[in-house]
Order: structure tokens, then sequence, then C-alpha cells
């Protein structure tokens, strides 16, 4: 069948002058919504501006920031600018201390939701004839659903296979014809490991051929060798589940730099020391303001990833800008199986046994093709011969570890002194040894 490459021709294809004047009459529409929660009326008394200050994108500057810490020190529902009774869902990640964050959303928030990853998906050649197979994590996971009521909108035969299980999620694209799968990269090439060890040939047992991989940095080279091992096409995804998740931004056919959409967003690319805007082109923090949220809209939001506009027109057509890929994080925020985890969480579950000292060290490795975490720490008193004493504590701390972080880190514990000797000034709180960054 004959489609449009566009999931939504007339926004997809707007000119920069068009997407201006709509991001401008958004812009007013949401600052007054804002007005709605006591946050925002606060910081705006703050500043001595109103609503009416705000004519056009060009005033953005007037706004205040927003940041993981506000939506932190107002949870669970300070940032709010509807009443609790028209929010139909709720998505939590980790916050930086203490509480998490949570992310409101409406019916209508969640109908835009699924049509910007509609139009991703769309826009990376899926069809309703494809077969989608999500090898995310569901529940609070936003990549999770947010692929799935996607790539439900493009008219996808849909296999919410969710994470894990890689022998059956491997039968699930040979069985079910599975052309469209969504996995981070690493899970990406573990799936590869499994089907090698299997006796799976992607290319003669399965019909996989476009890859959408997001949710953790990794360089062109593994992009390449991911689309070589599985013979698909690979296409960057970016999202952040403080925007709603997936379908914030995605690459499209051409693979150089990814489409935001700009009628739901308006960015900002700035230094995070100056808090001033970079000259164009140039690396610094990606804020993102929120154009169409109606439960929780956020202005300014300082998303701490890093990462530049690429100038120039893309010969696909669309005119919203093109970020390039994720280079890191302006915070110490670790990502590992697609799991946003902070230092400090590690650091608040083990200062919580009265038997442990306050050094650690946070170890990533890739092993096997599995990405795996160590966190060693050291014993306050004498080291224990207690076997059995010494093994309970070790599983227990384990057990809370995984409560607060999501993954499972294998703990050692060791003697006093054998982590701080190293290092006189601050411990090193985190080795980085995956191979693959
Ligand atoms: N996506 C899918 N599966 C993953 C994965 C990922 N990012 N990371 C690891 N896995 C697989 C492992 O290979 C393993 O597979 P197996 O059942 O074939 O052995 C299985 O999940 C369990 O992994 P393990 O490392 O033993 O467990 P864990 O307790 O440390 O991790 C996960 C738990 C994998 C379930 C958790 O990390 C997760 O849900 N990750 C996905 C997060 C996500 O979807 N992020 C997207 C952005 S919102
Ligand atoms: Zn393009």
């Amino acid at each position: 069948m004959d489609y449009s490459p566009y999931f939504n021709p007339p926004i997809e294809t707007m000119s920069r002058e068009e997407i201006r004047s709509l991001q401008s009459a958004s812009l007013r529409r949401v600052v007054r919504h804002c007005m709605n929660s006591e946050f925002y009326r606060k910081k705006f008394s703050e500043l001595g501006i109103t609503p009416d200050d705000i004519k056009s994108v060009d005033d953005l500057r007037k706004l205040p920031f927003t940041s993981k810490e506000d939506l932190r020190e107002n949870y669970p529902f300070g940032l709010s600018c509807v009443p609790l009774k028209d929010c139909v869902r709720l998505h939590s990640s980790s916050g930086t201390t203490g509480n998490p964050t949570v992310v409101l959303h409406t019916q209508k928030d969640l109908d835009d939701w699924a049509e910007a990853v509609a139009r991703c998906l769309w826009m990376v050649g899926s069809r309703p004839e494809d077969v989608f197979q999500n090898s995310a994590g569901y529940g609070m996971f936003t990549a999770g659903l947010g692929f799935q009521y996607g790539a439900e909108k493009v008219g996808m035969l849909t296999v919410p296979a969710a994470a894990g299980n890689t022998t059956r999620q491997i039968k699930f694209i040979k069985d079910f014809g599975t052309t469209v799968l969504h996995a981070i990269p690493s899970y990406a090439s573990r799936i590869y490991e499994v089907m090698k060890a299997e006796g799976v040939d992607p290319v003669r047992d399965t019909k996989l051929r476009v890859l959408c991989i997001g949710a953790e940095p990794h360089s062109e080279q593994q992009r390449k060798r991911i689309e070589e091992d599985l013979g698909v096409k690979a296409y960057n995804s970016y999202g952040i589940s403080e925007m709603m998740g997936p379908g914030v931004a995605f690459e499209c056919q051409c693979q150089n730099g990814l489409h935001i959409w700009e009628d739901y967003f308006i960015v900002e690319i700035i230094n995070p020391d100056t808090l001033e805007p970079v000259p164009e082109g140039e690396l610094g923090e990606l804020v993102i303001t929120t154009l169409k949220r109606e439960a929780m809209p956020l202005l300014r939001y300082r998303t701490r990833d890093l990462t530049r506009i690429i100038p120039g027109e893309c010969p696909c057509g669309r005119h919203h800008l093109r970020l390039s890929r994720l280079q890191g994080r302006s915070d110490d925020m670790i990502i590992l199986k697609g799991v946003n985890i902070f230092p400090i969480q590690v650091e608040k579950i083990l200062l919580g046994f009265e038997e442990l000292g306050t050094d650690f060290l946070i170890t990533l490795e890739n092993k096997e093709s599995n990405d795996t975490m160590t966190v060693e720490v050291e014993l306050k008193g004498l080291f224990t011969d207690d076997y059995r004493k010494l093994q309970a504590l070790q599983k227990e701390i384990t057990r809370r570890l995984k409560d607060e972080i999501l993954v499972t880190p294998e703990v050692r514990i060791v003697p006093k002194g054998t982590l701080a000797a190293s290092d006189e000034k601050k411990a090193v709180r985190v080795r980085d040894l995956r191979k693959n960054y």
C-alpha cells in the first residue's frame, strides 16, 4: 500500500516560520495555564513577572527554570495544573535523593504522547503491516506503555514482551514475525549473543528490519555493529520521563540527528554553569519547555542531558530541529540496563546499615554481553569471619538496593580501609568499565 512518508503531514512538514508562530501561541497559552499551580504562581511572583510579559518565543528567557529538584521537593502532586480527578495516569522515576519524581497525565496528555511516538515509529518506516515487539520494562518505565500506545496508534500488531527472558523474546521474534523491535542498545547486543548461542541467524530466521534503540548512550560504532549483527537499520530514540518518555526526539531515515517535535517542545541549549545559551551548534545542556501538556506543564526544564543542535536542513522534509546523539550528563546519573540510577541512592541505602562504613565503590562492567553493577562496601568495624552473618548481611543489602535502584547489583563486603586507601581526597564512587561507551 502507498502511504505518506509522514504520520502527520501538515505538522511534520511545517516551515520554520510556521513552527515559530505556533510555538509562540502555544507558549502564551501554557504560561497562563501554569498559573493554576501554586508552584508556578510563586516562581512568577519571585521573578516579578506575569503571563502578560510572555508574548512570543523571544520572551522565553524571562521564564524560570525548573529541575528534577523541583519535582522532588513538590512530591507527589505539587506541580499539577489540573485537579487530580482529571488525571488518568502517573509515572514515577528515581529522584536524586529521597523522593522519586512523579509525572501526571490527563487523557489528552496520553493521546498526545501516543501521537508523538507514532510519528517517530512512522518516520523510521513502520506501517500497519508491521509487527512491533517491545523489550522495554513495562510498569513505571515509560518506554513500556509509551511505545505500546504509539505502536498501536500506527496500527501495528504489537507484542508487549517486556524486559528479560531473552530465549522467549527470540521465540516471539521468530514465531510472530516481528519486523520492528525496540530494545536498549546493550540489550540488542545481548539478544544477538543469545541468538548466536541458539543457532538462530537473525537474517535467515527472522523478519527483523527496524530496531529502535534509546535510553542508553551509545556510539556510532556500536550502532553500526548492532545493525550488522542483526541485519537491521537501527534508529536512535530520545525520551525523558519528565517530558513523557519516548517520543520526544527520534532519528529519521537519514540517521543524522534526532528530530525533536517542536509543536510539543521548545528547545534551548545552555551552558550548565552560566545558564546562558551556547552559540548555535555547540554542546550544552538540553532545556525543554512543554507546549501541550495539561496535567503538568514544565517550563524550561533542565534535563541534564548534554547535546547540540545540528545546523542545516534535513533531506527528509521535516524542519523540526535535530539534536545530535546524547553525549553524557551534566550530573552524576548512571544509566545501567536502561535504568537511571544516582550514586546517592546507593549511598542512602548503605547508610541504613549500622554494620557498614561510609566508603563504597560502584563498578559497572560488561561481562559476557551482560551489563553488571558491583557494589563494594566497607565494614565499619573489624572484619568478621562469621560467614553466615556476612552472607545474611550481603543478601539484605542486595535486596534493599534492588528495591531502590530496580537492578540487582553484586554486593561485596570488604574490610575497613580497603577502598579509601587508594584515594586520600574524596573517594571515587563510580568506575565505568563498560566497553560499549
Ligand atoms: N531491557 C530488556 N531486558 C533486559 C535489559 C533491558 N534493558 N537489561 C537486562 N535485561 C534482561 C537480562 O538479559 C536478563 O535476561 P534473561 O532473562 O534472558 O536472563 C533479564 O533481563 C534479567 O536481567 P538481570 O540483569 O538478571 O536482572 P536485574 O534485576 O539486574 O534487572 C531488569 C532487571 C532487566 C528487569 C531491569 O533492569 C529493567 O526492567 N530494565 C529495562 C528498563 C527499561 O525498559 N528502560 C527503558 C527506558 S524507560
Ligand atoms: Zn530528517
